[in-house]
């Protein structure tokens, strides 16, 4: 059974949101779409996300939220967002960093889709190496569905080919 995933990129601040709003369920609708995924990191104020706005856009339509170098911007809203299972951040952050950087959803159809969130080190700040963490995270996800979703955060084209 073929599964249509839609993945929405940064979502930024509120014209960002308006933006969802008016188009999210026409797209879903004309593509019959199964998960909608969106990087919220930048979706509230432009910086950072909380717990209202992830709110906001679940309820909009959206199941999964991923994350970036920006989802941590809203300090005081860190330990809240991540309590949601909903909301990643990217997997090759430190070990004994909050949140996780990978999950399992479930189409309405019943299919398995796991999603992994990745982050770059090119331009940006030294993190555990993508690739290797790509690597175990997806020999780990593999052994629950074949069908792995990734978003990998980066700025540099030549690292996103090479991932
Ligand atoms: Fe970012």
């Amino acid at each position: 059974m073929p599964v249509k995933i839609l993945f929405v990129g940064d979502i930024v601040g509120k014209p960002g949101r308006q933006a969802l709003s008016r188009e999210l369920h026409r797209l879903v609708d004309r593509h019959t779409i199964d998960i909608v995924i969106a990087n919220g990191e930048n979706s509230a104020g432009g910086f950072g996300l909380t717990v209202e706005v992830a709110k906001e856009l679940f309820n909009q339509g959206v199941h999964l939220l991923t994350g970036g170098n920006h989802i941590w911007d809203k300090k005081e809203q860190v330990p809240l967002i991540f309590s949601d299972r909903r909301i990643l951040r990217p997997a090759n952050y430190p070990a004994g960093a909050l949140g996780s950087g990978s999950t399992v959803l479930t189409t309405p159809g019943g299919v398995k889709v796991a999603v992994l969130n990745l982050e770059g080190r090119v331009f940006m700040k030294s993190l555990e190496c993508p690739f290797l963490t790509a690597d175990r995270e997806i020999e780990r996800l593999k052994q629950e569905t074949p069908i792995i979703f990734v978003d990998f955060h980066a700025e540099a084209t030549s690292e996103k080919s090479a991932l």
